[in-house]
């Protein structure tokens, strides 16, 4: 494995499809899971420079920090509370444009102005949720969703 990523596309397709095709060689022959999280949000972090990136798992009836790259954040949230515990309970990704504008938004960080979260499921169950925050309103779309879906896929495998 090469001691760093190389991303050198100008879009963000562009700079997901390197990720991801490398993210394949980063994670090979590494089974454990946390490993795999912690190396995924150290990637996205490189590649894309948010604010915050990082993992919550599934433990009981709670969302439980993970591997991240970011500002200290909060630790445990209940299901169905916050994006993260809503994408939970709705196993789909949310994207939230502006966090004031979504009820019940859990702020870690008060710099954090948009998200995005990502369920991560296996056999229809959610494992965990990967989360991403920006401190600029409205940085994710549906490019976001689609890639970053698929960069779940690759963790998951
Ligand atoms: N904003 C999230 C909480 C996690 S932090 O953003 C790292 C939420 O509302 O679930």
């Amino acid at each position: 494995m090469s001691e760093s990523l190389i991303i050198q596309g100008e879009t963000k397709s562009e700079r997901y499809a390197e990720l991801a095709s490398q993210l394949h060689s980063l994670l090979a022959g590494e089974a454990d899971m946390i490993a795999r999280m912690a190396n995924v949000a150290g990637a996205l972090k490189e590649a894309f420079d948010w604010w915050w990136v990082g993992f919550y798992r599934v433990i009981g009836n709670q969302l439980v920090l993970g591997p991240y790259q970011g500002p200290i954040a909060c630790t445990r949230i209940a299901y169905n509370r916050g994006v993260c515990g809503t994408a939970w309970a709705q196993k789909q990704t949310i994207i939230v444009p502006d966090v004031e504008q979504f009820p019940g938004h859990i702020a870690c960080s008060s710099l954090s102005r948009s998200e995005i979260v990502v369920p991560i499921l296996i056999n229809n169950e959610v494992i965990g949720v990967l989360d991403i925050d920006s401190e600029q309103i409205n940085m994710f779309d549906e490019i976001d969703e689609k890639c970053l879906e698929e960069i779940v896929q690759i963790i998951i495998h």
